[in-house]
């Protein structure tokens, strides 16, 4: 997979375990036993305020899994080609999102809590967030 070639049908719906309990639910993500990839970075947004939109970039070299832990929200994946929307609502379900893909992230539903695990720690560098040299480098 790499970033001149992925396209946004190497980015699947991942059904995470969830073991129930009268009390309540667990879902577990253990590694590289649930994900095609290691954990190196776990973060959440939140407190996201009604009509705003985050993303709007590419990464070069970071697998995500993205996680609606509460509420829901959607996701647009975009290739330079193709385009895809996503809608996550659900804690046992995830988004794995590959390299080389524009992504943008909208409809938060109030309280909403994005989880991201990454497969890299944080760098800058490794972000594409001109969309014209996205375009550009997708061909
Ligand atoms: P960014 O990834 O652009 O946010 P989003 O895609 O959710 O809209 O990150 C927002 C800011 O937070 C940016 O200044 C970089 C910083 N940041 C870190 O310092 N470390 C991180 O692990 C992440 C994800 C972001």
């Amino acid at each position: 997979m790499n970033l001149h070639s992925s396209s946004v049908y190497d980015c699947s719906i991942l059904r995470l375990d969830k073991i129930h309990n009268r009390a309540g639910n667990i879902t577990v993500v253990t590694g590289e036993e649930t994900l095609p990839f290691p954990i190196k970075r776990i973060y959440y947004l939140y407190d996201i305020p009604g009509g705003e939109e985050r993303g709007g970039h590419a990464h070069r070299g970071l697998h995500q899994l993205i996680v609606a832990v509460s509420g829901s929200f959607e996701v647009m994946l975009d290739d330079g080609k193709n385009k895809k929307i996503v809608r996550l609502n659900r804690p046992d379900f995830g988004l794995i999102v590959v390299p080389g893909i524009w992504r943008e992230l909208f409809e938060f539903s109030s309280g909403s809590v994005c989880l991201v695990l990454a497969s890299e720690v944080y760098t800058e560098a490794d972000y594409i967030r001109d969309h014209e040299e996205f375009k550009t480098l997708k061909g």
